[in-house]
């Protein structure tokens, strides 16, 4: 009957409900899924409510958030002046003007709702809670193309800010276990969709410059926005370490950036020309370079060209053993293995040996990074070793760009 069809409605959009009655009454933020990673979302028009995001992340207030909206009409109601809009009823007759930007218009039409980020003048004055754009003239907006995260902005009934769900400076989070495993206690409402799809963050443009710019590389590659009519000539505006470092001596230890960081020390090997080299034989020297004393747990993350376990002798590797105790990982696509790592006779244990092997296709590789690095930090890694894809205008720069800070040392 229709009465029962209402009420399987109801189930199905009862957590959806939830949360959007969170969002409307609380200055709780409340974590989503999207197609790239996990937000946690705030009402962008309450200042109190966006507040509650950096205190729940811990997250320096001096950081512009992404406004997400759930379709074109919410997005224009964010950027048309309230005069304009009023004028344009009376004694012009001009054809009213969309007020986004021409520029966007292709880009949107080809990218949205998917990973892409736009930057866009924010108007005075504006909707939007001051602190969403921390003093910026501009805002950041992309609508996503998870439709849980669709629903809930509709919901909701309000554009929703929100930077990935991970605590401040840790790897951002691509399943709700990661969302709970750093915000636990601080918030009181996940929506789990599952693992998420594209698993690096959305590629922030700005078109309101000439030429048009990439502030982050991300799940729309610079191949793709480079095909669109008007961002032939885009250029890239993001530094990376292997662009700011010496090309030639290895980044210093100790430097650390406080970003997409586990706990444990990652070393990444740039592919150049072919080159980035096995971390087998000098894996003992890498250890020392690392500048820990004792390394009791070794890890090895592969995208494809290292041989199994980077050429340590290695006991138990299991796959389908490890694989048992994976858990969750299953639906992020990797296994983990464990091993040892012994010394030339075969007799003494020098350290504990881990090992993921995401593949050579570098979507996937993009898709488990960031669990990855979780995984390994989770079962007690005091140092990944990680082999760097080539970087491309495809997802690889955005790889690449994630992994170069959460890098301690970077080997070329
Ligand atoms: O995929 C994503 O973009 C995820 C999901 C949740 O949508 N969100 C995300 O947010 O990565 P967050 O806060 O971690 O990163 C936002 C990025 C930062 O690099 C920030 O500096 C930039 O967007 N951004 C935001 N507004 C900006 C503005 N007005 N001007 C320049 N950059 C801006
Ligand atoms: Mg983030």
């Amino acid at each position: 009957s229709s009465s029962s069809s209402s009420e399987n409605d109801n189930d199905i959009l009862s957590p959806l409900r939830e949360a959007a009655h969170h969002l409307r009454t609380t200055d709780i933020p409340v974590a989503f899924p999207t197609e790239t990673v996990y937000g946690l979302g705030a009402d962008a028009t309450r200042s109190a409510a966006v507040k509650g995001i950096y205190a729940a992340k811990g997250r320096p207030s001096d950081n512009p958030l992404i406004v997400h909206v759930c379709d074109l009409s919410m997005l224009r109601s964010l950027i048309s002046s309230p005069s304009s809009s009023s004028s344009s009823s009376g004694q012009n007759q001009e054809e009213e003007k969309d007020p986004i930007p021409e520029i966007y218009h292709p880009l949107i039409t080809r990218f949205w709702p998917g990973p892409l980020t736009i930057l866009l003048p924010n108007p005075s004055p504006s909707l939007l809670a001051p602190e969403v754009t921390a003093g910026l003239p501009t805002f950041g907006c992309r609508m996503p193309a998870s439709a849980l995260a669709r629903s809930l902005i509709k919901l909701a009934n309000a554009p929703l800010a929100a930077p990935s769900a991970n605590a401040s400076t840790k790897p951002s989070p691509t399943a709700a276990q990661h969302v709970l495993d750093d915000l636990a206690g601080r918030i009181e409402l996940i929506l789990d969709g599952g693992s998420c799809s594209v698993g690096v963050e959305s590629t922030v443009v700005d078109g309101l410059c000439s030429p048009p710019v990439v502030l982050r590389p991300g799940g729309v590659s610079l191949e793709e926005i480079r095909s669109v009519p008007g961002w032939e000539g885009v250029e890239k505006a993001y530094k990376d370490q292997a662009e700011v470092g010496s090309k030639t001596a290895p980044r210093a230890p100790g430097m650390k950036y406080k970003h997409y960081s586990p706990k444990a020390r990652v070393v990444l090997y740039e592919v150049e020309g072919g080159r980035g080299e096995v971390p087998g034989a000098d894996v003992r020297e890498a250890v020392e370079a690392v500048g820990k004393k004792e390394v009791k747990s070794v890890a090895v993350i592969r995208t494809g060209r290292w041989p199994v376990a980077g050429g340590l002798r290695s006991q138990g590797l299991d796959g389908a053993a490890a694989a048992k105790d994976s858990g969750d990982m299953a639906e992020i696509g990797f296994v983990v293995r464990e091993g040892q790592w012994l010394d030339e006779d075969d007799t003494t244990v020098l350290a504990r040996l881990l090992e993921i092997d995401l593949g050579d296709d570098v979507k996937r590789v993009a898709h488990g990074l960031f669990a990855a690095l979780r995984e390994l930090d989770r079962r007690g890694a005091d140092v990944i070793f990680v082999e760097g894809v080539s970087d491309g205008d495809d997802i690889a720069a955005a790889v690449m760009n994630r992994l170069r800070k959460a890098a301690s040392d970077i080997r070329i």
